[in-house]
């Protein structure tokens, strides 16, 4: 089977086989086949995978459906199995009044995704909304609930990326959103757009719009041109690297963080090498945004990854800095 309709780049790979999920149950049969001892990987909603090669095992695709609330004083929590779609999940709480997730409106992927790269976008990150999830462990068969704590989340980072990687999946997550939160518009882009709109008591819905807006914008459609979103991480370096950087380009655009350390915006390093808007073969640098690679025509995933190959060694030659891909690479 190609896997070209269920990876946004719209890469054309073949899988040897391949298994679509639509309740968490059938999980138990796969094992009980023996699925999960030869290759396997599981698939959301594909947007944040670059397959390179046919993929000579099983590809799980995960389409179990189904949101459910409940309120508990001050808190709501909203359990939604991990085949719904994202953006999906972020308006069923907009629409029924649950501050936390509009900020992430319009982030691609599946709710079972979500916690695995810990995503997060416009000064709002899944850890802080994060209850806990059930997952399938794949080497003893049975389901086990994961804490908060226990996911280990960081930037686009948690215990199944690390750790954990390709041994859990995750069929349903408890995201626990406090009813009174304030609305979250620090971030300078939601901010500008909001005062475009003159609009100064935002609504959820309102940020939901202003964010899905800024989005569309900025970010190719992967309907219309293959991508899956930033390729690379944000590098985050210490202060003195920083201002080694900052010496001799001073209009660095960075973020502080809390421990000190200081993120750098990729797509500001990428830009300032070149990069932003160039075409090598069938692949692309996103015009808008530096940090998206995108597939202009039938690219293979070898192109993009040799795309980004070139990428990393001139960022690393130009600044000193080693990014890292934040797409799985398979
Ligand atoms: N910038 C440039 N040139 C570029 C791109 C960015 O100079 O080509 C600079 C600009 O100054 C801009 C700043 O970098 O103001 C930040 O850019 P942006 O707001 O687009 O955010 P980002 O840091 O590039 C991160 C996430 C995105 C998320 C946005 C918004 C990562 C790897 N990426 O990008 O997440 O949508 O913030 O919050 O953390 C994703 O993970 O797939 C993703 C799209």
């Amino acid at each position: 089977i190609s896997l070209k309709p269920f990876n946004t780049f719209g890469v054309d790979a073949l899988a040897k086989k391949f298994i679509e999920i639509k309740e968490e149950k059938e999980l138990y049969s796969l094992y009980d086949n023996g699925v999960f001892n030869e290759d396997f990987f599981v698939l959301g909603g594909g947007s944040n995978v670059l397959f390179t090669q046919d993929y000579n095992g099983t590809i799980i695709k995960i389409s179990s459906k189904g949101i459910q609330h409940f309120i508990e004083g001050n808190y709501v929590y909203v359990t939604a199995n991990g085949g719904e779609v994202w953006n999906d999940l972020v308006w069923y709480c907009v629409n029924q009044g649950f501050p936390g997730l509009e900020n992430m409106a319009l982030i691609p992927g599946t709710v079972g995704a979500s916690p695995i790269q810990n995503i997060g976008a416009y000064g709002a990150e899944l850890m802080n909304f994060f209850s806990s999830c059930r997952a399938f462990d794949t080497k003893t068969g049975k389901f086990t609930i994961f804490t908060n704590a226990e996911c280990q989340f960081t930037y686009r980072d948690s215990i199944f990326k690390s750790k954990y990687k390709g041994r859990f999946i995750i069929t349903a997550v408890t995201y626990k959103l406090f009813l009174h939160s304030k609305r979250n518009t620090s971030y300078g882009a939601i901010e500008e757009e909001l005062k475009k709109r003159n609009i100064a008591t935002p609504t959820i819905k309102d940020i939901a719009e202003v964010v899905s807006h800024i989005r569309v914008e900025k970010l190719p459609d992967p309907s219309t041109v293959g991508n899956a979103g930033s390729f690379f991480k944000n590098p985050i370096v210490t202060q003195a690297k920083l201002d080694d950087v900052k010496s001799l380009f001073p209009n660095v655009v960075f973020y502080p963080m809390e421990n000190g350390q200081v993120k750098i915006a990729a797509g500001w390093l990428i830009e300032q090498c070149g990069w932003k808007g160039k075409q090598i073969g069938n692949v692309a640098v996103w015009k808008n945004q530096a940090l998206v690679l995108t597939n202009i025509e039938d690219a293979t995933g070898v192109e993009i990854y040799d795309l980004s190959t070139k990428i990393i060694d001139n960022v690393l030659k130009t600044f000193g800095i080693r990014l890292e891909r934040e797409v799985n690479v398979l």
